[in-house]
């Protein structure tokens, strides 16, 4: 998916901002894109920002892709990592949401907008992480408008922007499963075996990155933050081992299900959060089966079956739109166009970082955020070795396939435990329980353990917690 940035088009009378959004289906795929292709950090972004909204009072079914003039403007400071200032020195919030977007809250007004990028051809792409479009509206959802931000000052403002070269494959070649390399990953270390899946053999590369989360323009992992005192106390005080699926003989965790070729894992990590949680707010009295379809169809907050997040999408779609019923928008994989539907919406009342703000966590607040609330949503790095994982306890081997050049994706899942390997807590490998969406023949029953505790893959820097409302 591409948004050509527009013409900056600014008008004399009141500020004229115009933009364009176009969205390209059917026609030829010039990249496969997971997610934009923007890449900002928070140097990029933190500073202070010009806001210019335009007109309120406006519900949910606001259409800011058309035309619109700003009728009022705000200016806040952005500061590393999370407070943000308003001109009269109000303090709110801020994040950053992931290399993408943002969210501020301030003065009971919500902003949020992706930051605005160049595709300029198939290979070079400019990144424009002092401009964005986007929606603000009330804390409590109403009011919508608008609005376009410019920051004017921080750190590198005026510098060019930041140019890249996209790293392609091919997208149309088989994949083909290389079984010398499951063989390599098999005798290189014994805590996990690889096998090869006879459903690749039929995928494409691109198929095949879409999977796993869609290429990465560029990883954007921040390091773990280390634990205070008191999170560590609160930390060892918890079991050594949980899993949802199993409190008592009773789980609270949804079947596991199969995204199939399209980038949608953002989808289906955040139904899977929404349901599990509704499940442990309830005591499992409330137990649905959403709809991955009607997001990847439908929400304005994600880049269809080229990626997503889940703090946008469990969260901040679930909060602004509410999810709906599978049943409501059954899944077809495809980036089927949006359909009005009546259904029941599920709402999010809450949503955050754990941590409070992207690039917060860590492991011990993980654990006392999956023990407190239910199975939280992580994404980490899918290396090649990956796809044919079929159980043990996984961590990149570094080994590399070198019939398929594999560039690392960005891959959404839902963590829904966490144990040990063998009789001893202290000294046995520590492990994630991860429920993947490949389907329940792939991994363990659609599951697999993972590292826990070394930022395997980047898993544990940028979990994210919702609360649903009932
Ligand atoms: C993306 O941004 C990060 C942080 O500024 C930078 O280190 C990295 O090189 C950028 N990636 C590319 C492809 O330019
Ligand atoms: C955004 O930054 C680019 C350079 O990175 C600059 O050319 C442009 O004028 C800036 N735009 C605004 C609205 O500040
Ligand atoms: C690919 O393989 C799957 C499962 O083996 C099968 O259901 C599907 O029809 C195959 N598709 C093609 C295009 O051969
Ligand atoms: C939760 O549900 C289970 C099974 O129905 C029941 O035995 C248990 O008492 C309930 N717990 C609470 C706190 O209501």
């Amino acid at each position: 998916m591409f948004r050509f940035v527009p013409g900056r088009l600014l008008v004399i009378i009141c500020v004229i901002i115009v933009w364009a959004q176009c969205v390209l289906y059917g026609g030829p795929a010039l990249l496969v894109a997971a997610d934009t292709p923007a890449n900002c950090s928070f140097d990029a972004v933190s500073g202070k920002w010009m806001f210019y909204i335009g007109p309120g009072g406006q519900s949910n079914k606001i259409d800011c892709s058309k035309p619109w003039h700003a009728v009022s403007q705000w200016s806040a400071m952005l500061h590393f990592p999370d407070v943000a200032v308003d001109k009269n020195g109000m303090t709110g919030f801020w994040t950053l949401i992931y290399n993408q977007a943002f969210e501020a809250v301030i003065h009971g007004r919500k902003f949020f907008g992706f930051f605005e990028y160049e595709v300029i051809d198939r290979k070079h792409v400019l990144s424009f992480c002092n401009i964005t479009t986007g929606w603000v509206h009330n804390s409590d959802g109403r009011n919508w408008a608008c609005f376009k931000g410019e920051r004017v000052t921080g750190p590198g403002v005026g510098d060019p922007p930041q140019s890249y070269t996209v790293e392609e494959i091919d997208e149309e070649r088989l994949y083909k499963p290389n079984d010398e390399f499951v063989e390599k990953i098999n005798k290189h270390q014994p805590s996990w075996t690889a096998k090869h899946y006879s459903r690749y053999d039929n995928m494409t590369m691109g198929d095949m990155q879409r999977r796993a989360g869609g290429k990465k323009w560029k990883n954007a992992y921040p390091p773990p933050t280390i634990p205070d005192k008191i999170t560590q106390i609160e930390s060892a005080s918890l079991p050594d081992q949980f899993d949802w699926r199993d409190v008592g003989g009773v789980t609270f965790v949804p079947d596991v299900r199969d995204q199939g070729i399209c980038g949608s894992c953002y989808a289906f990590a955040s139904t899977a959060l929404q349901e599990s949680r509704y499940r442990v707010l309830t005591n499992n009295s409330i137990r649905l089966v959403l709809s991955p379809q009607e997001i990847v169809s439908c929400s304005e907050y994600a880049q269809k079956c080229d990626g997503g997040f889940p703090y946008l999408i469990a969260g901040k779609y679930g909060q602004d739109f509410g999810l709906v019923d599978d049943s409501c928008f059954p899944y077809t994989e495809y980036n089927e166009p949006c359909r009005p539907v009546t259904c029941r919406r599920f709402r999010t009342s809450d949503y955050h970082y754990i941590g409070g703000f992207y690039g917060a966590c860590n492991e011990d607040l993980m654990k006392i955020e999956l023990l407190r609330n239910g199975p939280v949503a992580v994404s980490f790095e899918v290396y090649d070795d990956f796809l044919f994982y079929t159980g043990g306890i996984y961590h990149h081997t570094q080994l590399t396939d070198r019939f398929n050049p594999w560039k690392t994706t960005n891959h959404v899942v839902l963590v829904v435990g966490y144990g040990y390997a063998g009789d001893d807590p202290d000294t046995g490998e520590k492990f994630w329980i991860v429920q993947n969406t490949w389907g329940d023949a792939w991994g363990e029953q659609g599951y697999f353990r993972i590292r826990r505790g070394t930022n395997e893959v980047n898993i544990e820097s940028m979990a994210v917690a919702t609360l649903p409302r009932p």
